[in-house]
């Protein structure tokens, strides 16, 4: 039916006959001429049919935009002041001598080449009408291409692609799991993997000793614009390598990717920060490095002063005092500090002090309550000059990393802060364990090796060991994750215990995972993508679900097919369900 992709035909086809196929992007009338802008998966061409050209003309008359049609016709250059240099084809355009309509179209909902007019929900109910936008197409067309390079690079390093199970049961990566019930095993259910992380090391028991998937991982959590319940991860998983030759290797990986679709030369090596430094200069594990607003401790100073907001979370061995020095920001106005004290508090601080270094001095309404030398102090600290302004934290040592750390972010977007750039790193030494409701939680995933090589060390003290873990950060946004993992049965025991999983639980929930360690087990470790979150800022796009062909909404949900949904009762009998109709207003 085709020659040649709509997108295609430039100068070189000139005199050539071209057979196109696409959609009618747009036709206009002009004084007899009928102009149609047929559109592609590759772009767009101009086509002008003739009324020389009786049955061709004829058909023209009828189509309307997004009408599917094939033209036969001419490739010609566009006459002088016609030329459009924004368009691939501008320079030509196809004199069309024939043309069929393949099929009409209702008038659409929205128009194609102005999307801004139609909201979210009316986009996703109608996403084949919204994937046919050049832009979201764009956005397609380049995330195969990332599939396409991440895959050659590891398929040439000797990664095997293997498939591992979604029917399968829970493995812990921190999230709700979405659970599927059995027909054959009435009243048991299969839990959907959060990731493949337990077959992957099994992989590696097996002897694969490299191994890749391009693979849907299912969380139940709350969504962000960074988030869906499904999302894709480049997972991968090696052996007999250490952490640094991991890093070395996906490294590497990255920096071709980067190079060949965006022309961006990444450093080699990354950087490499530890999450002590970064929680302690930025307040957070994925600093977005493109913002040189830093987080400086001044509690020291602030112990002994009678201002309690200060001096109790100073004294506080679970306590921070930070500032956060913004140069040029004295003219940030009332309303403005106003709004971001209102923002700390989501974060749960109740207050934001500031210092004002105007032309004519310090101004703050907590001067009257710090000694003057201590003031001195402060502002030599954050090496704020005339024209800055400095925020205060004063809390809880997480309330205040959360609320400075969000803040530093927030100011830097409004006040034009943000260098444009690629900044990516390494964070490494994440701690093992963080204290979640009375009992340990793992940070990254309870598989992952401890930087203590005997149970006895890890026992002594397990809140400040230290794992063999390491994030990839692009921008302040974690784009990957893995570590080094347990490779004994003792060891894995042992963190299980420390999780205050009892050995029956551990035995019942992973005992396949304690058998496998205890038959010749390599070294092993790896990492996982977040292929969406590395497409999304690779795109420039606001939202995820903008790399996403069929997303879900921020309550997950899909506008087009209308799921999640109602089944019939008969299908419940069948898997020996009933549904209790849940009064939410007095569950929650
Ligand atoms: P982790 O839980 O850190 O590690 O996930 C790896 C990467 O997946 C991305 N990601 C998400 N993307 C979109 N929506 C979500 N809900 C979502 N959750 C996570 C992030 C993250 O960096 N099994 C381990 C990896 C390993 O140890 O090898 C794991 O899943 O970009
Ligand atoms: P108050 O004594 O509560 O009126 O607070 C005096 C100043 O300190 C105000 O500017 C508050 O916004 C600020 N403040 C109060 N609590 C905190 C806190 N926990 N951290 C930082 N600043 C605070």
């Amino acid at each position: 039916m085709r020659s040649h992709y709509c997108g295609q035909v430039t100068k070189k086809y000139v005199d050539q006959d071209v057979q196109l196929v696409g959609w009618v992007h747009r036709r206009r009338d002009h004084g007899g001429v009928i102009f149609i802008d047929l559109r592609d998966r590759e772009g767009l061409v101009q086509v002008v049919i003739a009324p020389m050209n009786k049955e061709a003309f004829k058909q023209a008359e009828l189509i309307r935009n997004e009408y599917v049609i094939q033209v036969k016709g001419r490739v010609r250059p566009r006459p002088e002041g016609s030329i459009n240099k924004d368009l691939a084809t501008g320079d030509i355009e196809v004199n069309g001598l024939e043309l069929t309509i393949l099929n009409t179209s209702e008038p659409i909902p929205f128009p194609i080449n102005d999307y801004h007019e139609a909201g979210e929900e009316t986009r996703l109910h109608y996403r084949y009408l919204d994937l046919r936008r050049p832009e979201m197409l764009g956005r397609l067309i380049f995330r195969a291409k990332m599939t396409r390079h991440l895959r050659r690079f590891l398929d040439d390093h000797g990664f095997l692609d293997i498939e591992t199970p979604f029917l399968t049961k829970a493995t812990p990566e921190g999230a709700r799991d979405y659970l599927v019930p059995s027909r054959t095993k009435p009243g048991s259910f299969y839990a959907l993997p959060q990731s493949p992380q337990q077959f992957k090391q099994l992989l590696m028991m097996a002897g694969m000793d490299r191994y890749y998937q391009v693979v849907r991982c299912f969380r139940d959590e709350d969504l962000r614009a960074d988030r869906q319940p499904e999302f894709t991860q480049l997972d991968i998983e090696t052996s007999f390598l250490n952490e640094h030759d991991i890093q070395h290797l996906m490294e590497e990986m990255m920096r071709g990717m980067f190079s060949e679709l965006l022309n961006v030369e990444l450093p080699n090596p990354f950087p490499r920060m530890t999450y002590a430094e970064a929680i302690s200069r930025y307040g957070s594990d994925k600093p977005d490095l493109r913002i040189a607003l830093e987080l400086v401790d001044v509690g020291d100073l602030l112990k002994d002063i009678e201002f309690k907001v200060f001096s109790d979370p100073a004294k506080d061995p679970h306590g921070r005092v930070a500032a956060l020095c913004v140069p040029g920001g004295a003219d940030i106005s009332r309303k403005e500090i106003d709004d971001y004290t209102k923002y700390v508090s989501i974060f749960g601080a109740k207050g934001l002090a500031y210092i004002k270094y105007n032309a004519d001095g310090l101004q703050s309404p907590i001067l009257k309550f710090i000694p003057e030398s201590i003031v001195k102090a402060m502002v030599e600290r954050t090496h704020a000059k005339p024209g800055d302004i400095i925020f205060f934290g004063a809390d809880l040592t997480g309330i205040v990393n959360e609320s400075l750390g969000a803040l530093r972010i927030k100011v830097a977007h409004d006040r034009g802060l943000v260098e444009k750039a690629w900044r990516m790193l390494w964070v490494v030494d994440f701690p093992m364990f963080e204290k979640g409701e009375g009992r340990l939680s793992a940070c990254h995933h309870p598989f992952t090796a401890p930087k203590v090589s005997t149970v006895q060390e890890l026992e002594r003290d397990p809140i400040h060991v230290l794992a063999r873990a390491y994030d990839m950060v692009l921008n302040g946004t974690e784009v990957g994750g893995g570590s080094i993992r347990i490779n004994t049965t003792e060891m894995q025991q042992a963190v299980f215990r420390a999780l205050n999983i009892k050995d029956d639980e551990a035995q019942e929930k992973f005992g396949h995972l304690l058998a496998a360690l205890s038959y010749g087990c390599p070294p092993h470790g790896g990492i996982a993508f977040g292929l969406d979150r590395l497409a999304m800022l690779m795109t420039g796009s606001a939202s995820i679900r903008d790399v996403i062909a069929f997303p879900k909404t921020q309550t997950a949900t899909c506008p087009l097919t209308d799921a999640p949904s109602t089944v019939d009762t008969a299908q419940l009998i069948d898997l020996g369900i009933r549904v209790i109709k849940k009064d939410l207003k007095n569950t929650e």
